[in-house]
């Protein structure tokens, strides 16, 4: 029997009716649309994991000298189908939260290259990303992107497209563009996993 898709979501805004909040709700909703499977949306506001310390724990022995949210992320990332991060740019990066989780990712990095672990996370994943930043300036976003670049192979995801909502403190979004994208974006998903064997 074919299991549905899981997707998780990492979610860096700390606002709730926020442009990125209203990226990702638009994703959910089209996710239920396609009729997928469960959407996990992990905050990382709320979440508030420690940072990485470069402690050498993880380099010795698998896991994290750190027993906290970042368990319950490991165990959605080792179970998603299809991950989404949603972000608002902050400073042209990712608010500290949220770097936090990608940072407390270098222990699969540490399995891998240290332990000898082939594959710390065995099963590969889509991605997308959503952003919105309030000015012109698209930078933040590229920036942003090359940072996930090093994540993603970590975490063994492939980035299927980057949504961006520009000049959000100023503009209203363009909710009718950002569903469309994120439309092509669980597509494009879809036909890989059709492609590859995948989840239905
Ligand atoms: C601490 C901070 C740093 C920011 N840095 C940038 C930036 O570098 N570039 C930019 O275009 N907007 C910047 N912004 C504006 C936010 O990206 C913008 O308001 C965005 O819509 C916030 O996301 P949210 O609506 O989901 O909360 C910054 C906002 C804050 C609070």
């Amino acid at each position: 029997m074919k299991t549905e898709p899981k997707a998780l979501a990492l979610m860096g805004s700390p606002r709730a009716g926020g442009a990125t909040a209203r990226l990702l709700t638009c994703f959910i909703d089209q996710w239920r649309a396609f009729n997928l499977g469960a959407v996990t949306v992990v905050e990382a506001y709320k979440a508030a994991l420690a940072p990485c310390t470069h402690c050498g724990y993880c380099g010795k022995q698998l896991g994290c000298v750190y027993d906290d949210g970042f368990t319950a992320i490991d165990a959605g990332l080792r179970e998603a189908d299809f991950l989404v991060v949603a972000s608002p740019v902050y400073g042209m990066g990712f608010p500290a939260p949220l770097k936090a989780v990608f940072d407390r990712c270098q222990r699969y990095f540490e399995a891998k290259f240290s332990l000898g672990a082939a594959n710390p996370i065995p099963k590969r994943k889509s991605a997308l990303f959503l952003a919105a930043f309030g000015s012109k300036d698209g930078r933040g976003v590229e920036m942003m992107r090359e940072q996930l670049r090093y994540t993603f192979l970590l975490v063994n995801a492939v980035l299927e497209k980057t949504v961006a909502a520009a000049n959000t403190d100023r503009l209203p979004l363009d909710m009718e563009a950002a569903e469309r994208e994120i439309q092509s974006a669980i597509r494009a998903a879809v036909s890989r996993w059709q492609n590859e064997g995948g989840p239905p």
